[in-house]
C-alpha cells in the first residue's frame, strides 16, 4: 500500500481512502447488504492496508464503522467524518452536540478529520466567522485533531466556495469533485491547496458515470450537446475505449482511479463501494503503475472544457 502525507496534517494516509457514503455507502443504500457485510468490508480495507476511512452524519454509516474499528488499535486509523449542514445554518450548539453523536457512532474520543459537509457558498461567511471557532475550541479540547471542508459539486461546479476557503487558508484538509471527465478543480482548486499545503481528498472520482457504461454514454452526450466536448474525440459505442487498448487500463473504473492518483495535489482518492470484489480491485487500481503519458495527455485535451458534468 502507498501512504502520502496528508499535506499539512502530517498525518500518513494510504493513497485509497474507504468511502462511506456516495451511491454505496457500503451497500447500506439499498440495503444491498446486511450491517454485518458492510462491517466486514470496513475490515477487509483495514486488512489490506487501507488506514483512511470516510463517513459522515448524513451517511447513517458511522456506527457501522465504529463497530468495524472497535478492537483495532486506534491510533492506525484515520477517521474522517462531517456535519450535516442543511439550508438552516447549523449553530454553534449543534455542531458540538453532533460532534458528540459522531464520537459515541464511532465509538471514539477524537476524530482525525471533522468536516463541514458539503458547505454551500452563501454560508461561507457564517461559517467561518461563528463556526469555524467552535471548531477550533474542539479542537484544543483534543476532540478533533484536524478541519475540513466539502463541497456541495453539483451546486458548485466552479469550486467557488473551496477557493474562497483556500484564499483564506483556514482549513487543514479539502474534500474536491475531481475526475477525467471535469478536471476543473486542477487550476481553481489543487493549485491553491499544494500553495497552503494542504489536505486533498477526491471525491466522484468514479461516480456513477465512470463505473456504468450507460450512464458514461450519458455524460459524454450531455458534454457533446453542451458543446464541451468535441464529438470526433469520443466514440460512443466503445466510449474511452483507447484507455483499455493493449491492456493499458483493466476497465474504465481502473483508468479512473490511476488518473486521478498521479493528479499533483491529491493525497487519497476516496473509493465507496458496498462489494468485496469492487474493493480489491479498486486497491489493485490505486497500486498499478501510472496510465501512459500520452492516455494522460488525450484526456486532458479531450477534457479540457468539460466542467457542467460531475460524473453523477
Ligand atoms: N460532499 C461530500 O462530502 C461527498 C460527496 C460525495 C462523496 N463523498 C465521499 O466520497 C466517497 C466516494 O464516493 P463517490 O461519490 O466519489 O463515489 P465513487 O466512490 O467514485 O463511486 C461509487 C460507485 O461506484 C461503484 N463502484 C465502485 N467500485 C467499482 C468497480 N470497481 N467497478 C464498478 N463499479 C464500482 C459503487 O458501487 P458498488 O457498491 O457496486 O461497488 C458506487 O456505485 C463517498 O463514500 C464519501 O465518503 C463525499
Amino acid at each position: 500500500m502507498e501512504y502520502r502525507q496528508l499535506g499539512r496534517t502530517g498525518l500518513m494516509v494510504s493513497v485509497i481512502g474507504l468511502g462511506a457514503g456516495g451511491p454505496s455507502r457500503l451497500g447500506q443504500r439499498d440495503n444491498f447488504n446486511t450491517e454485518a457485510e458492510s462491517i466486514a468490508l470496513v475490515r477487509q480495507a483495514l486488512d489490506a492496508g487501507i488506514n483512511f476511512i470516510d463517513t459522515a452524519e448524513a451517511y447513517g454509516t458511522e456506527a457501522i464503522v465504529g463497530q468495524a474499528i472497535a478492537g483495532r488499535d486506534r491510533e492506525n486509523v484515520v477517521i474522517s467524518t462531517k456535519k450535516r449542514l442543511g439550508g438552516e445554518k447549523v449553530t454553534p450548539q449543534q455542531l458540538r452536540a453532533g460532534l458528540e453523536d459522531s464520537l459515541r457512532n464511532l465509538r471514539t474520543d477524537y476524530i482525525d478529520i471533522y468536516h463541514l459537509h458539503g458547505l454551500p457558498l452563501e454560508h461561507y461567511p457564517y461559517y467561518k466567522d461563528q463556526i469555524l471557532p467552535v471548531m477550533e475550541d474542539l479542537r484544543s479540547q483534543g476532540k478533533i485533531r484536524f478541519t475540513g471542508v466539502t463541497e456541495f459539486w453539483s451546486r458548485d461546479l466552479d469550486h467557488q466556495m473551496l477557493q474562497l476557503a483556500l484564499n483564506d487558508d483556514l482549513f487543514d484538509v479539502i474534500m474536491v469533485g475531481f475526475n477525467l471527465l471535469n478536471q476543473q478543480a486542477r487550476g481553481t482548486v489543487l493549485e491553491a491547496a499544494i500553495r497552503n499545503d494542504t489536505g486533498v481528498l477526491i471525491m466522484f472520482a468514479i461516480r456513477r458515470a465512470l463505473s456504468r457504461l450507460d450512464k458514461l454514454r450519458l455524460a459524454l452526450q450531455e458534454l457533446i450537446d453542451l458543446g464541451e466536448l468535441d464529438a470526433a474525440d469520443v466514440d460512443l459505442d466503445n466510449p474511452l475505449g483507447f484507455l483499455l487498448e493493449d491492456g493499458a487500463a483493466k476497465s474504465i473504473p481502473d483508468a479512473a482511479y490511476r488518473f486521478c492518483r498521479d493528479e499533483p495535489g491529491v493525497h487519497v482518492v476516496l473509493s465507496g463501494t458496498g462489494n468485496p470484489q469492487h474493493l480489491v480491485s479498486n486497491i489493485a487500481s490505486l497500486q498499478a503503475p501510472p496510465l501512459a503519458p500520452k492516455h494522460i495527455k488525450r484526456l486532458k485535451r479531450i477534457f479540457h472544457q468539460a466542467r457542467s458534468v460531475t460524473g453523477e
